[in-house]
C-alpha cells in the first residue's frame, strides 16, 4: 500500500527520502510527495500524481538542502488520483505536514466536526483529517507532542502517521495496526522512520519496531536522536531493536528487464538455501517449535497467492498426516465468527507479514486461545512478531508486485512442515531424503528456466486470444488458480482458474475458438484431466497443456504442449508446473506491453482491509 519515509540528520534529507521512496514505489505508485524544512526555514511541499519519476522531475534543478524531511508514495483509497490528494498534507503557514498509511474509518464524522469548527479541507482524503485535527489541538494551546497524541486518540481504524513540525524541527510517528519502523545511524547521528525496513537498508544501522500506540520522536535536540513515549507522555519500552543487516544493491535488477523475471530466475538458488536453512541452519529449531504446537485441526488462512500456496499446503498436510485442514480467505474468515478451539493450530501464510486481513484473522485466533504459526517472508513483520511460532520462507525481498518466488518458498516450507509432522521430527535419514528431493527440484527448475524461449514462443502464439481458462485437478487445481491470477494481474486479460472437472457445470458455455485452456496436468488424476481437455477440444478451445514430459497423448490432444520432467518429484510436481505458468504470464504481459512490475491498481502489500 502506501510507502512512508522520514529522515532527520546532517545529510540532505530530501535525497535520503527520495532514495527510500524509490525503494518503496513497488508498494504503491499512484502519486508521490515530499515535505521538508528548507535552509531558509520554510516548510515546503512537493507532490505529484503518477510515479516517483514525476516528483523527481518536479524537484529537478531546485537547490534543495534540508535537515529533515518526510515523503510518501500513495495507493489511493479515499479520493481520486491527483496532485491534491497526494501526500504530504500540509499547513505550511503553521509549519506542519504529515503522511499517512491506512484508513481512518471515522473520517466522515471527523470531517463534519472539523468543518463545523471552521477548518477548510483541501483534499478528498481521509488522511487530511489528521492534519486538521492536529491544527485544532494546536489552536487549543496544546504543544505538538500532545496535539499528535490527542489527534491519534480520536482516530478509528488501522493507520500509521508521520508528522514533520518546523517549529522544533522534529518528526513524530505513531501507528495502530499498520507497519512502521524507525532506524538510527549512530555514526552519522541520523534518524529514520518508514513503513518498511527495506527503505532503510544500507542507511540505518539499527532498526526499531515500535508496538501499536507508541509515539516515536525523532529530534536533533535530544540527547538520543530517537525516543519512544507512551500516550500518557512517559518513556516507552514497547519496541524491539535489531541490527540492520539487510543489504541494498541499487542495481538489484541486474541484467533482467523486470524484477518479476529476476525473481522467477532466483527460485532454484532460493530452494537450495531454504534446504540449508532448515536442515543445517537456524531453521531446524523453528520446525521443531512448530511441531510442538497443538494440531488436532489446522486452520489455514491467507490472501491471494499466499492463499493458493495454502491450498497446496493443505493437500501436503492432509495427505501425509490425515490431519484435517480448513482453508479460508482471511477477509472472509475474520468476519465469519469461525468455530475455533484451543487444541487446534492456526496457520497464516504471508509474504509481507503485513496484510491487514491476515493480521486480523491471526488476532481473532489469538483471542480464542488458538496457537498461531506463520509461514512468512518478512522477519520482524507484524505477523512474525505476533505468532507463537514462525517458519521463514527465506525468499529475500520480493519487489515484483506479482508474487512468484514467495509462492514457491511458501509451498515448500509447508511441505517441510508436513514432513516434520509425519516423521515426528527429523532423523538424518529423512533429512537426506528430503534434501535430495529439494536439490532435484532446484535442478529441474534450472532446466525449465533454460527453456524460457519455448514458453515465450507459446506466449507469442496465444497472447491475442480473448479469454483464458487455467484448469487442473487435485493438487494442480491451486496451480490453475494461481496461474489465472498471475495472468490477469499483470497482463490485464480475463483469466479464470477452474477445477477441470467443474467446467462442464457452467463455464464450458464460454468455450469457443477464441478461448485458451491452459491445462495443468500431472501424474495425479492424469486420465481424468485429459478427459476434461477433450471436452474443451471438442468445443474448439485452444489447448495449451503443461504436463509430464514425452507424453504422446498430451502432445496429440494439444495445440501447444510443454513437457516437464516430473519423475521422482511427483508430490512436488505442482511447484514445477507453476514455474511454467509464471513465465507464460510474464511473456504474455510483455507482449501486451503492460507495466509488469507495477501493474495498475495493485500494490505489493495490502495493509488496508
Ligand atoms: C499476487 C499477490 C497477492 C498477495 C496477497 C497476499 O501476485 O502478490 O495476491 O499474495 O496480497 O499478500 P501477502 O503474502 O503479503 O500476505
Amino acid at each position: 500500500m502506501c510507502g512512508i519515509v522520514g529522515h532527520l540528520g546532517p545529510q540532505n534529507s530530501v535525497d535520503v527520502v527520495i532514495e527510500g521512496l524509490k525503494r518503496l514505489e513497488y508498494r504503491g505508485y499512484d502519486s508521490a510527495g515530499v515535505s521538508f524544512i528548507s535552509s531558509d526555514n520554510e516548510l515546503m511541499v512537493y507532490k505529484k500524481k503518477g510515479e516517483i519519476a514525476n516528483l523527481i522531475s518536479e524537484l529537478d534543478g531546485k537547490d534543495i538542502k534540508a535537515r529533515s524531511s518526510i515523503g510518501h508514495t500513495r495507493w489511493a483509497t479515499h479520493g481520486g488520483v491527483n496532485d491534491q490528494n497526494a501526500h504530504p498534507h500540509a499547513a505550511p503557514e503553521r509549519g506542519l505536514s504529515m503522511v499517512h498509511n491506512g484508513i481512518i474509518e471515522n473520517a466522515n464524522e471527523l470531517r463534519d466536526f472539523l468543518s463545523s469548527k471552521g477548518h477548510k479541507f483541501e483534499s478528498e482524503t481521509d488522511s487530511e483529517c489528521f492534519l486538521r485535527l492536529m491544527l485544532f489541538h494546536l489552536d487549543e494551546g496544546l504543544d505538538i507532542k500532545d496535539a499528535v497524541i490527542q489527534s491519534f486518540k480520536k482516530i478509528k481504524g488501522h493507520s500509521a502517521f508521520v508528522i514533520l513540525y518546523k517549529e522544533t524541527d522534529e518528526i513524530y510517528a505513531i501507528k495502530n495496526g499498520a507497519p512502521l519502523v524507525c532506524g538510527i545511524n549512530d555514526i552519522n547521528s541520523e534518524a529514520f522512520v518508514s513503513s518498511d525496513p527495506y527503505a532503510l537498508a544500507g542507511m540505518a544501522n539499527k532498526i526499531y519496531f515500535p508496538e501499536n500506540e507508541v509515539l516515536c520522536h525523532l529530534s536533533p535536540s535530544n540527547q538520543n536522536i530517537l525516543n519512544f513515549y507512551e500516550l500518557n507522555g512517559e518513556k516507552s519500552k514497547r519496541y524491539t531493536a535489531k541490527a540492520q543487516n539487510m543489504d541494498h544493491d541499487p542495481a538489484a535488477k541486474g541484467d533482467y528487464e523486470h524484477y518479476m523475471l529476476k525473481e522467477i530466475f532466483e527460485q532454484p538458488e532460493l530452494i537450495r538455501s531454504l534446504t540449508q536453512f532448515y536442515f543445517k541452519g537456524e531453521g531446524k529449531d523453528s520446525l521443531l517449535k512448530a511441531l510442538s504446537l497443538p494440531r488436532k485441526n489446522v486452520h489455514i488462512t491467507a490472501c491471494g497467492t499466499a492463499f493458493y500456496a495454502g491450498m497446496v499446503i493443505k493437500d501436503f498436510i492432509e495427505k501425509e498426516n490425515r490431519i484435517p485442514c480448513k482453508l479460508e480467505i482471511a477477509s472472509e474468515f475474520r468476519y465469519r465468527n469461525p468455530v475455533l478451539s484451543n487444541d487446534e493450530l492456526a496457520l497464516f501464510i504471508s509474504q509481507s507479514g503485513e496484510t491487514a486481513d491476515t493480521l486480523a484473522a491471526q488476532q481473532l485466533c489469538k483471542e480464542h486461545g488458538v496457537k498461531t504459526l506463520s509461514i512468512v517472508n518478512t522477519e520482524g513483520s507484524t505477523l512474525y512478531r505476533d505468532c507463537d511460532a514462525n517458519l521463514l520462507i527465506r525468499a529475500g525481498i520480493e519487489i515484483g508486485v506479482a508474487s512468484t518466488k514467495a509462492f514457491t518458498q511458501q509451498a515448500l516450507t509447508g511441505y517441510l512442515l508436513s514432513q516434520v509432522i509425519k516423521h515426528n521430527g527429523m532423523t538424518d535419514e529423512v533429512r537426506n531424503l528430503l534434501s535430495g528431493k529439494l536439490s532435484l527440484l532446484a535442478e529441474r527448475i534450472d532446466n525449465l528456466l533454460a527453456r524460457e524461449d519455448e514458453i515465450k514462443a507459446i506466449a507469442k502464439s496465444i497472447y491475442q486470444y480473448n479469454g483464458y481458462f487455467f484448469t487442473g485437478r487435485g493438487i494442480y487445481f491451486p496451480i490453475a488458480l494461481e496461474g489465472a491470477l498471475k495472468l490477469k494481474e499483470i497482463a490485464y486479460v480475463h483469466a479464470e482458474g477452474y477445477a477441470a472437472g467443474e467446467l462442464k457445470h457452467g463455464p464450458i458455455a464460454l468455450i469457443d475458438d477464441q478461448k485458451v485452456n491452459v491445462a495443468l496436468v500431472g501424474p495425479e488424476l492424469f486420465e481424468k484431466t485429459v478427459s476434461n481437455i477433450q471436452e474443451i477440444k471438442a468445443r474448439d478451445g485452444i489447448i495449451v497443456s503443461i504436463g509430464p514430459k514425452n507424453n504422446k497423448e498430451l502432445d496429440e490432444i494439444s495445440d501447444y504442449y510443454f513437457g516437464v520432467e516430473l519423475e521422482g518429484l511427483e508430490d512436488l510436481s505442482p511447484i514445477c508446473l507453476n514455474i511454467v505458468n509464471q513465465l507464460l504470464s510474464y511473456h504474455i504481459a510483455k507482449l501486451l506491453g503492460t507495466d509488469i512490475d507495477k501493474p495498475r491498481n495493485l500494490a505489493k502489500s495490502v495493509t488496508v482491509e
